[in-house]
């Protein structure tokens, strides 16, 4: 219910819903067959000062808060959730900058992309650190006022159309998580190689790509915060980032239910509308409550980080994890809604589904989502009975009955 939202929320979905219409809707098939990056959509973007809103006006942006992302990146994904990512995970590599910047690196590194003129990316996973981030691999040794990289990080959202990445490094191997460092690098430093492109199920228009650091020098002035703040601040980022994810889903979710009730009001079966039987009215019912439910949760996880309230990482990973789960129940029901042709490409409907399921999996496997929601349970069970065993209450065990002889 968009009339709840404040004003500048408004006005954000309703210059969100122009481009998607304008500039999205038109290149979304095109793209997802030829992989291109949706430069157009960027400029559109630019075009309606919706690039890099979340950004602090000091730093040019707009000063917008996790909430308004959120509606931008529903009203893109509803029309194409590879579209909707490209645009998310430039908040995904910049919110480590605002959150552990100094000052000076927030001059440097943000106002470019507030504008849209350059783009980031966000590099923490690799080949065999994802779900397990703090054992990453990616070394960087200080040598006087430089730091050396080497390692290759994977799955790079943007990889090759961004210019900033914010690189996760090991600056202290001895001290695990603990001696994890955010180091910003910029495309076409020395020893830095974007690597190979993944071919992916779905939201084809963005480049993932490895990233190669072979004995790559940036200044040290690179490091943000200090040294060994880096796995606090990818958790940190990744609280804030989530809900777009989550938002991600809800477009997608959305706009497939949206074409499904258009295709089967339209579909003439046994003398009426598919719309019209009960079992399709039923199911739509369902369906739309479960994405009002999950876009309810991504305005108050996101609301509640703009209010600066704390412990949000738990609402954070609710929302995320109970959106692209629906996401994913409702693109595979409106695929089933189209019937045969829901299964092939001249259909908009199939590659809803494709998109949606990377939504369960990146900025952290719903598996670690539950992990987090279940941890952050178990830390309030233990504030509130003073130890980690949580009590259980039971009935006092019933007297054993007499057992009755069969036949008796
Ligand atoms: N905020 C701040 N600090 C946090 C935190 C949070 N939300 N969560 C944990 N920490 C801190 C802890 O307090 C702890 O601090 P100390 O060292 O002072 O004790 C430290 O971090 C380690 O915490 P844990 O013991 O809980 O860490 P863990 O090793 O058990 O891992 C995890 C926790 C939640 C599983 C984490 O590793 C995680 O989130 N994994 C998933 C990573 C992820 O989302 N990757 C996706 C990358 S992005 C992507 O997909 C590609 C893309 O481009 C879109």
């Amino acid at each position: 219910m968009k009339e709840l939202l404040p004003k500048q929320a408004q006005d954000y979905m309703e210059r969100a819903r122009h481009v998607a219409d304008t500039a999205v809707r038109p290149v979304a098939a095109e793209l997802d067959r030829t992989g291109d990056y949706p430069w157009s959509v960027i400029e559109a973007l630019r075009e309606a000062d919706l690039m890099g809103i979340w950004i602090p006006e000091e730093y040019g942006g707009k000063g917008a808060g996790v909430l308004d992302l959120c509606i931008v990146v529903e009203e893109l994904s509803k029309a194409c959730g590879g579209i909707g990512v490209s645009y998310a995970v430039n908040a995904l590599g910049s919110f480590p900058i605002i959150v552990g910047g100094t000052d000076d690196q927030k001059q440097k590194w943000l106002p470019p992309v507030a504008s849209g003129e350059k783009l980031i990316a966000f590099g923490l996973s690799e080949k065999a650190s994802g779900s397990d981030a703090g054992s990453l691999r990616t070394r960087a040794e200080r040598d006087g006022d430089e730091y050396v990289i080497n390692g290759n990080k994977k799955w790079n959202t943007n990889g090759n159309a961004a210019s900033f990445y914010t690189v996760y490094c090991s600056t202290r191997p001895d001290r695990g998580h603990r001696g994890i460092s955010a180091i910003m690098v910029e495309k076409g430093t020395s020893g830095f190689e974007i690597g190979k492109r993944e071919k992916l199920m779905g939201i084809r228009c963005v480049p993932v790509h490895e990233l190669h650091f072979d004995n790559c020098r940036v200044p040290a002035e690179n490091l943000l915060g200090n040294e060994g703040q880096g796995f606090g601040n990818a958790m940190k980022t990744l609280d804030r980032a989530r809900p777009g994810v989550a938002a991600q889903a809800v477009g997608l979710a959305q706009g497939a239910l949206d074409w499904a009730v258009r295709y089967t009001s339209e579909r003439q079966q046994f003398g009426q509308s598919v719309l019209s039987f009960q079992a399709t009215q039923f199911k739509v019912a369902d369906l739309a409550t479960e994405i009002e439910a999950a876009r309810q949760m991504v305005w108050t996880a996101a609301r509640a980080i703009d209010a600066g309230i704390g412990n949000t990482t738990k609402f954070a990973a609710m929302a995320k994890v109970f959106a692209t789960d629906v996401a994913m129940r409702v693109t595979t029901e409106a695929v089933q809604m189209f019937g045969g042709y829901g299964y092939c490409t001249d259909y908009p409907i199939e590659k809803y589904m494709r998109d949606a399921k990377i939504t369960q999996i990146y900025e952290g496997a719903n598996e670690i989502q539950r992990l987090v929601i279940g941890r952050a349970l178990t830390k309030e069970a233990a504030k509130a009975t003073g130890h980690l065993d949580v009590k259980v209450e039971h009935f006092e065990e019933e007297e054993a009955s007499e057992e009755v002889p069969v036949g008796a």
